[in-house]
């Protein structure tokens, strides 16, 4: 006869089932009975169980063993990404099945480690990627999803480093081919990915950056990381703004995160041979592109698509090789003191649907960060 199974247990082992076909494999359950699980604690997690409703805090039991390669990890910060809003919205592309638990850059100490495991060991800080299950207090993750960052590095840096400043770096380095010396203009520069294009922009790649952002506050934030010209475009017109400060040359490059119209009057301010990355559309407008100010301006439109390992378009799957370059890369930076990620509020875990309306409201800078407290 087959057992029943609570609503809220069977919740859990669908989510269990879930986290496990897309990452490392995790049984969970209501944290009311003894387990054979080896680390075995019971923790919190935040759980996605119907689109476009709040988020609802449970306990997860963790029965995994680990894998040769995998590491258990105490999770401290989790930062949230936009995307992590729109899947929970239904509104992503990668459309998890209910219930998930969104979250997929995190960073704490290793708990635990896979009996292959040589590069790290127990008491390790670490930041990670992971494909959900990041809003939690403990995940697995595999040692190549794992880097280890300086005890002088914050658990909240650490966590919000990763997809906004490697997606920024493939951006300028592989796609728009950036050189010392051009000129950028970054949308929503004070949010997560836009201030970390400024800061790459300006202390990395050494262009002059211009930021455009929503308000007084956001355009200060993105000249203290490094724009050299700022542009309200609440206030003011871009297109108006930037031929000003180039001149009337127009840019050398556009990173766009915003879409709809912005993206349209990037494009009408972008330069003789620009290149204009089209990265994503916090406006919640997917622009066309009037081909023919390609054709007159011989403008490139590049696309990037950095995150999700399940996504067969994005770097992450086609090029593992030079997606893992872009990570090495921004954590050796981030190590080397030349990049400074802006942790704009932080938030514990039981406040996440208040720290996803923060951003749903404008209200954010750089990126926020869900702590384990
Ligand atoms: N291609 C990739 O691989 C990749 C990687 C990372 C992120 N992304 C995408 O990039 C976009 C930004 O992500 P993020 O994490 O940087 O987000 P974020 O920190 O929340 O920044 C988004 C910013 O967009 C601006 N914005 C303009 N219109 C908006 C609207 N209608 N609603 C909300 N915000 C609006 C806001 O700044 P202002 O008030 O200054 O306008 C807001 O702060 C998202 O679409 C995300 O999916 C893509």
């Amino acid at each position: 006869m087959p057992k029943f199974v609570s609503p809220p247990e069977r919740l859990l082992r669908s989510a269990a089932s879930h986290a496990s076909k897309l990452s490392s494999s995790y049984l969970q359950t209501t944290n009311t009975g003894a387990s054979s699980a080896s680390t075995g604690a019971a923790y919190r997690a935040a759980f996605c169980a119907q689109t476009n409703k709040p988020l609802v805090i449970k306990k997860v039991y963790d029965t995994k063993q680990l894998g040769p390669s995998e590491l258990r990890i105490r999770i401290r910060a989790c930062a949230i990404n936009f995307a992590d809003i729109l899947m929970c919205q239904g509104a992503y592309q990668e459309k998890p099945n209910l219930p998930f638990i969104p979250g997929t850059e995190i960073a704490g100490d290793i708990i635990e480690i896979g009996s292959n495991v040589t590069t790290f060991k127990k008491g390790d800080k670490v930041l990670a990627l992971v494909n959900l299950h990041g809003f939690a207090e403990q995940c697995i993750t595999d040692v190549d999803a794992t880097w280890k960052i300086p005890n002088t590095v914050s658990y909240a840096t650490a966590a919000t480093l990763v997809v906004s400043y490697a997606t920024a770096y493939m951006a300028f380095d592989r796609r728009a081919e950036l050189k010392k010396g051009e000129t950028v203009l970054v949308t929503a520069a004070a949010g997560g990915t836009g201030l970390a294009a400024v800061d790459l922009g300006a202390n990395v790649f050494g262009a002059n950056v211009i930021g455009a952002a929503g308000s007084a506050e956001k355009t200060a934030l993105a000249k203290v990381k490094g724009a050299m010209h700022a542009i309200n475009y609440r206030e003011q017109d871009i297109k108006t703004e930037v031929l000003s400060i180039t001149k009337r040359k127009g840019v050398d490059v556009v990173f766009d995160a915003v879409g709809g119209d912005t993206f349209e009057k990037c494009l009408r301010c972008t330069g003789f041979g620009g290149r204009l990355l089209t990265i994503g559309y916090a406006s919640g407008s997917i622009p066309k592109i009037p081909a023919n100010i390609l054709l007159v301006k011989n403008i490139s439109a590049v696309g990037l698509y950095w995150v999700r390992e399940e996504d067969q378009g994005s770097y992450r799957f086609k090029d593992p090789k030079l997606y893992k370059h872009s990570i090495d890369s921004v954590v050796r930076l981030l190590g080397e003191g030349k990049i400074h990620p802006h942790v704009g509020a932080s938030f514990p875990l039981n406040k996440i649907n208040e720290a996803f309306q923060f951003i749903k409201d404008r209200k954010s800078t750089g990126k926020i960060a869900i702590t384990m407290d």
